[in-house]
């Protein structure tokens, strides 16, 4: 029996830990691409809990399990009512009894981790306000397949210092990337927040917090934004628009950055706000790429947690 381990945030990997699980997705991916679809979660049942909407996260989840001969299923919130027909401990406990994993995308990342407390399987964090730790696997997964290398690679994150942020520079730190992140006063990372997220940056590693954002994207090879109101933000929209409005990615803050650089964005990504059409769909753009590394990123996370 392997023990019990649960991916809230990448904090609950060690560096070691992380690299393994991009390496097995990196295998899986190229096998993939060959058309060999591995069995090695046979039988292997996942449940989805998923409180918020989702595209990526949902289908990657569902076909990665799928090829690796695996099952699931999703448990839309309002189908099992969690916390209100049922109480956290009592779902977390029945579900646990009868799946391998439960991947659980919350409003609340407390919800994810008193969930987590209560399972007898791997709960892997889908989301949260707090956190989006397979996004940003699939984002080093991107980042490496492009440079080869995390050395020497800054990265400039234009905008919310959200719950992509926040997994991003947790990742950067892991894997030794720079990182410098943009974003106006009040929506920026705390000193608690940056010390949490840091505690196990590894040599050439380096963050920066940089209010304009032509100053961080210089010498970036990676310019990554997201949208300026996340799920759960909706009645700050219009504050939000306003504030924001000078950390759109457009084409003249992309050609501050490097001659190579990449554009990134976890999507789904809000046109003409965070991130004009003419850099989404420039060739620069890596956003599709990112996208479908998602699926290899997390098939990796699950053979790792799940295989006999
Ligand atoms: N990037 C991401 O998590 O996309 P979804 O919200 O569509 O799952
Ligand atoms: N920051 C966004 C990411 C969506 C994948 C949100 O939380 O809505």
């Amino acid at each position: 029996m392997k023990p019990l381990r649960h991916i809230l945030t990448l904090g609950d990997l060690d560096v070691e830990e992380l690299k393994t699980i991009l390496k097995i997705a990196e295998e899986l991916k190229a096998d993939f691409k060959r058309g060999i679809r591995p069995k090695r979660l046979d039988g292997k049942v996942l449940g989805l809990i998923f409180e918020k909407m989702s595209l990526r996260t949902r289908v990657s989840f569902e076909a990665g399990m799928a090829h690796l001969g695996g099952g699931s299923m999703l448990l839309e919130e309002r189908h099992i009512g969690l916390g209100s027909r049922e109480s956290i401990p009592d779902v977390s406990r029945v579900l646990s009894s009868m799946v391998d994993c439960i991947s659980f995308r919350a409003k609340k990342h407390e919800t994810v981790c008193e969930f987590a407390k209560y399972s007898s399987v791997p709960v892997i964090n889908a989301l949260t306000d707090k956190a989006h730790p397979c996004q940003a696997l699939a984002d080093m997964m991107t980042i490496k397949e492009e440079f080869g290398t995390f050395e020497d690679v800054k990265i400039a994150w234009i905008g919310d210092s959200n719950n992509v942020a926040a997994s991003l520079v947790e990742a950067s730190a892991m894997l030794g990337c720079q990182i410098a992140v943009s974003s106006p006063k009040g929506h920026e990372f705390s000193d608690e927040e940056i010390r949490a997220l840091t505690a196990q940056r590894q040599p050439g590693f380096k963050l920066a917090r940089i209010e304009d954002p032509s100053e961080a994207v210089r010498g970036a090879r990676v310019v990554y934004t997201d949208v300026w109101v996340s799920m759960g933000q909706e009645a700050e929209e219009k504050e939000r628009l306003e504030k924001f409005r000078p950390y759109q990615v457009n084409a003249e803050l992309m050609g501050l950055a490097r001659t190579e650089a990449i554009f990134m964005h976890c999507l789904p990504a809000r046109r003409g706000l965070e991130v004009t059409d003419e850099v989404i769909d420039s060739p620069k753009s890596r956003v599709v790429e990112e996208a479908a590394n998602r699926m290899h990123a997390q098939k990796g996370l699950l053979v790792w947690l799940l295989e006999n």
